[in-house]
């Protein structure tokens, strides 16, 4: 059964192609990790999958229609974190997740419990009833996950979901995200953490400049760069610049009289 599928996808902001014919589909369990140098199409692509904007061309389909058919329907179903972690200042952690549980349609009394339950999960009990204006970025973070757990989804888009976690909720997440797939969820996880990838994901799709340069599971990836890692495999295909040269170079012209 495939969950999610992405035909063809291009989408042009400009004259170039910001994702430029992306074609991937989604099984449950499947947790499909999407790399790629900052600007090479990423949040370009969750914000397609979700039906945030439409693509300029290309299709995404879920149970077989066109998710732009039934928007409705097809949210229902999913979980999604944005890159940005823009929620109501002035509502506090709990008000929030009331908010978009109530929304969800999920019951009082089993919201109020499975609220009460995550907020001390994701240790965050302390400051549910302090404005979220006030809350750091690490935990303005994991309100956006359990916000997307809360209706417990078959498909989840998380758009750099370690962004600003400290390391026991980086751990914790990292654990949790494989967990999702072994639940036989679709997770569609955009990151920068290679080592995190490798172990998570069942595939991983690397982009460069809104093209896919590679589509497979890790270890096959590394196989194909003859690398004998994610991140040597990545800076192999991707062709970066050589890190150490260009971190002296830098030196090089801030020392400049
Ligand atoms: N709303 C927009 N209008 C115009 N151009 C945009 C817009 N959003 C993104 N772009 C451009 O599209 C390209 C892809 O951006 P995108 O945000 O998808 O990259 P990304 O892979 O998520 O990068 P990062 O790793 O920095 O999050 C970039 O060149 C960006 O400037
Ligand atoms: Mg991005």
């Amino acid at each position: 059964m495939i969950l999610l599928e992405a035909r063809n996808i291009v989408k042009c902001y400009t004259a170039v192609p910001a994702v430029n014919g992306v074609t991937f589909s989604m099984e449950p369990g499947e947790v499909l990790g999407c790399l790629g140098p900052n600007g090479s199409g990423k949040s370009t692509i969750v914000r397609v999958l979700t039906g945030l904007i439409q693509p300029t061309s290309g299709e995404v389909f879920s149970g077989g229609a066109n998710i732009q058919e039934n928007l409705v329907a097809y949210r229902e179903q999913l979980g999604y974190v944005p890159e940005e972690p823009d929620l109501y200042p002035f509502l506090s952690g709990w008000e929030y997740l009331e908010l978009v549980g109530t929304l969800r349609g999920l019951p009082r009394a089993a919201l109020k419990e499975k609220i009460g339950d995550m907020l001390e999960l994701f240790s965050l009990s302390p400051a549910k009833y302090v404005n979220i204006g006030t809350y750091s970025k690490g935990m303005r973070q994991r309100i956006l996950l359990i916000a997307a757990l809360l209706h417990d989804p078959a498909l989840l888009i998380l758009d750099e979901p370690l962004s600003g976690l400290d390391v026991t909720s980086a751990l914790i997440t990292k654990n949790l995200i494989k967990s999702l797939g072994e639940r036989g969820k679709a997770v569609f996880y955009c990151s920068h953490v290679l080592e995190v990838v490798e172990k998570v994901c069942t595939r991983v799709m690397i982009l460069r400049q809104g093209k896919v340069l590679a589509y497979a599971a890790s270890a096959e990836i590394q196989e194909r760069a003859g690398q004998s890692s994610l991140e040597d495999s990545f800076v192999h295909l991707v062709d970066e610049r050589d890190a150490v040269r260009t971190a002296q170079d830098i030196i090089y012209v801030m020392e400049a009289a």
